[in-house]
């Protein structure tokens, strides 16, 4: 059974604000009426790292591809380093046949240590999703460390991930009718 949802994470940190975000995105969706569905967090970090790198197959990388060719809507976080998403992500990517993501939605996460790299949504999360096929929400996310408390973010954030995933919903209605 394909789930319509699929959210990709790529920390590597187990206590992740990316993470929260994406968390926070997913149970948005799935909110009864939100017209996303059910769905499914996919940590990148606990994949095998083999399989994740192309030196051989794996049946746990396999199975999440396929998890992402199978859904409607894909969100994506991840922490930005060196100025752009983590490496985790990318090879990840890597792996996805060319035009994975076509006729599906995408919501673009990422958090930062600062405001200077709030770019990298749209200079390299979006050209990311594109070249894979997705249409990407207008709203994406950024964060910076400073708008969480304890691992909690503050309601301008929580506001614009409610507002990405409502445009997700409704350019997905778009897609499949
Ligand atoms: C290796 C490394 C590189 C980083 N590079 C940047 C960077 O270039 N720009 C930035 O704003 N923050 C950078 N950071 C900070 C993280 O992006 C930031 O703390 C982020 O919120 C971590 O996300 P996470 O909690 O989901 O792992 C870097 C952190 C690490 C560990």
């Amino acid at each position: 059974m394909s789930t319509p949802v699929i959210g990709l994470s790529g920390s590597p940190n187990t206590s992740s604000r990316s993470r929260a975000l994406l968390e926070l995105a997913l149970t948005a969706l799935e909110r009864p009426g939100a017209g996303g569905g059910p769905s499914r967090l996919i940590d990148l970090a606990k994949l095998p790292s083999d399989g994740l790198l192309g030196r051989r197959e794996d049946a746990d990388v396999s199975e999440a591809i396929q998890s992402v060719l199978d859904a409607a809507i894909i969100v994506v976080s991840t922490p930005i380093y060196r100025a752009t998403y983590s490496g985790l992500l990318k090879v990840f990517f890597d792996l996805l046949p060319q035009d994975a993501l076509a006729r599906k939605v995408a919501i673009p996460i990422a958090t930062g240590g600062g405001p200077g790299h709030l770019l990298a949504v749209d200079h390299g999360l979006r050209p990311l999703l594109a070249s894979v096929g997705a249409l990407v929400v207008a709203t994406g996310v950024y964060g910076t460390d400073a708008q969480f408390r304890a691992g909690v973010p503050e309601p301008a954030l929580v506001e614009r991930i409610e507002r990405a995933a409502l445009e997700a919903a409704a350019l997905a209605a778009g897609v499949t009718t």
